[in-house]
């Protein structure tokens, strides 16, 4: 046990999460519990840098567990890049008696996270939270249920002015670089092709599989695109390259947004965020830095943040078969 761990600061960073409150919450809580001081940073990483922070309490993290956002406010701080930024970054933790850092975003977070722990031999602890899923250690990060929650209620309801048009409408979901948002709720919502970046389908299956669907009798159809689809077609250039190809078809696109990051967690994003929470300060407790805590197979599990960064997490290509079969 570190005895020497009096106060702890939290920060949220990177892309915002549904869940990530529920994760303060759990911290500050847990923090409280055990006599450390949880100082809150606002935006990320350059809160840490112009020392805007606050002293939270089990009271100041009330009725939260179910907001989506983030109290702390989030950025992806530039300046935290420089060594100069770190280096200021680091004279106000040491000059606010701070013992160590809880951070709770992505893989962004993580890299910064890791630096500044090696640099300054200081300790930090990760929480992953990204609606995208893509950090390697944990099979669901803080805030993906949620947005495939909010994806799948937005695919439903484009489903009934398709089927009362029989228009076929490509719906763009968030995934910068993973198709883990798009391959859930495309099976979810019933899509008949789901375009991800991990794997290229090509144009030309889309026009057949489009084909195969008008002659089975479908009168409408969904296509989930993720945004970093591996097509290299924007999702407007693919609606012009199926209606030049499938004239027939009347098309329209919808590009879910930023809608997919707000809203309320789900049951599981905030029963996740607490039990990651408490862990965090539990491994802190214990010594642990330069970690990320994570569920895998249902259970709390540590990953360096090397290994979290740089793994890749596979996408579920039963998924792929199951939509392959669902879709006929
Ligand atoms: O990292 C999460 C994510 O939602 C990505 O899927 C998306 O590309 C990105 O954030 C957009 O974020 P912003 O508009 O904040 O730059």
């Amino acid at each position: 046990m570190d005895k020497s761990l009096k106060k702890i600061a939290i920060i949220t960073s990177g892309g915002d999460a549904p869940g990530m409150n529920a994760a303060i919450r759990s911290v500050v809580r847990t923090c409280v519990y055990k006599g450390i001081t949880p100082m809150g940073f606002y935006k990320g990483y350059d809160g840490l840098i112009n020392g805007k922070m606050i002293e939270l309490n089990a009271r100041s993290v009330k009725g939260i567990i179910n907001k989506g956002g983030t109290i702390l406010k989030t950025a992806r701080s530039k300046d935290f890049r420089s060594k100069e930024g770190r280096d200021k970054a680091f004279k106000n933790l040491k000059f606010n008696n701070i013992d160590g850092l809880i951070v709770i975003g992505g893989d962004g977070t993580f890299t910064g996270g890791l630096i500044f722990g090696e640099e300054n031999n200081f300790p930090v602890i990760g929480i992953p939270a990204t609606i995208d899923n893509d950090i390697f250690g944990t099979s669901h990060t803080i805030g993906f249920d949620s947005a495939c929650n909010t994806v799948m209620s937005a695919i439903d309801k484009i489903r009934d002015t398709a089927s009362s048009h029989n228009r076929l409408f490509f719906v763009e979901v968030m995934g910068r670089d993973a198709g883990h948002i798009a391959l859930n709720t495309g099976v979810a919502s019933g899509a008949e092709e789901i375009l991800i970046p991990e794997e290229n389908l090509g144009e030309e299956r889309l026009i057949q599989s489009l084909k195969r669907s008008k002659k089975t009798g479908k009168s409408s159809s969904i296509v989930v695109v993720a945004e970093g689809d591996d097509t290299g077609e924007n999702v407007y250039e693919l609606k012009k390259y199926v209606e030049k190809h499938l004239p027939d078809y009347d098309a329209r696109v919808s590009v879910l947004g930023h809608m997919q990051r707000g809203g309320s967690p789900t049951c599981f994003d905030r029963v996740l965020a607490s039990r990651l929470g408490v862990k965090a300060v539990e491994l802190m407790i214990k010594g642990e830095s330069n970690i990320m805590v994570g569920l895998q197979n249902n259970i709390v599990e540590i990953t360096p943040f090397k290994k979290a960064i740089k793994g890749i997490t596979k996408i579920n290509t039963e998924l792929l078969k199951v939509s392959d079969i669902m879709s006929i």
